[in-house]
């Protein structure tokens, strides 16, 4: 690692300020799931292939519920054989060490960072899970888990009528949709943890930005936010991005190009020895 940033991070470490992890797809490629642009993400309705952008909408779902259903319970397979690595290990040790010091906010869905050990209270997951579902209507503001006993499905399973009876939602038995943000909505508190999110990138005094291309409207807030309060940027990422960019472009901001699984163990170990 390089000299100057270990000591910036020792420093940290040794002080009381707060650090904030920020997290994309690129943390959980080492698991073995695809990002969500790539290839895999095509999905067939009738004669037609859909991208991920056209089928995780809230349109589509308003159009083929069940085919929405059955391509995230495609994805869900995906996720339920997928292990956390050690990327996510070393975010959950960084919550060992920091406790209310640190905040995670991940884009992901895949549920790996809670799987690692970091705490339901200290993750926020702005763009939901996979593993749960909440009531269509929003008769209520609470999202189940998926039953254990929904199979996880391959591309070409259909969906029985027992299974989109265990979707029903549980409170008032309509219709339920997969707990996640679709590109035809807005972040909000209540499910995506929005103005939480904002408010702890003011707070933050060293934001560490990993495997993410910074696509998205939320991460990029919180990005130039920590940068317009003065915070230390670390971005992590395997290619150069606009977070990479912008930690190099801010005076306290470095980029380290590698595998998160690679990277983040080590810095942990400075983290470590300086407390
Ligand atoms: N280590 C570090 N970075 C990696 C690794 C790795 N092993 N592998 C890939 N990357 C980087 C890529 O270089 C890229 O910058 O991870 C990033 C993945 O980018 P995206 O696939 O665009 O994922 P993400 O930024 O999380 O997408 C944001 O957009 O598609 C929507 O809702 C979806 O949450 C997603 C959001």
């Amino acid at each position: 690692m390089d000299a100057e940033l270990k000591e910036v991070l020792e420093a940290f470490a040794r002080g009381s300020g707060k650090i904030c992890v920020l997290t994309g797809a690129g943390i959980s490629a080492e698991s073995g799931i695809p990002t969500f642009r790539g290839p895999e993400g095509y999905w067939t309705v009738g004669s037609r292939e859909y991208q991920p952008q056209e089928m995780a909408t809230y349109e589509m779902f308003t159009q083929h519920p069940e085919e929405v259903w059955r391509w995230y319970l495609y994805r869900l397979s995906v996720c339920r054989k997928a292990d956390p690595n050690p990327g996510h290990l070393a975010i959950a040790e960084m919550e060992r060490l920091f406790k209310d010091r640190f905040t995670l906010i991940t884009q992901n869905v895949d549920g790996l960072h809670l799987r690692a050990g970091n705490s339901l209270t200290r993750t926020f997951q702005i763009h939901g899970n996979i593993s749960f579902m909440r009531c269509a209507d929003a008769c209520t503001e609470e999202p189940f888990p998926l039953p254990d006993v929904v199979p996880a499905k391959s591309k070409d399973d259909m969906m029985t009528t027992e299974e989109l009876h265990l979707l029903r939602c549980p409170n008032c038995g309509g219709m339920t949709r997969p707990h996640v943000l679709w590109f035809d909505e807005t972040y909000d508190e209540v499910y995506y943890r929005f103005t939480s999110s904002l408010r702890v990138a003011r707070e933050t005094d060293l934001l560490i930005t990993v495997g993410t291309s910074g696509a998205t409207n939320l991460p990029n807030q919180v990005v130039w936010e920590a940068r317009h309060r003065g915070a230390i940027l670390v971005d992590v990422n395997a290619e150069e991005n606009p977070f990479g960019r912008a930690a190099l472009s801010s005076p306290r901001g470095f980029f380290i190009r590698g595998k998160s699984g690679a990277i983040l163990p080590g810095m942990v170990e400075v983290f470590r020895q300086a407390l």
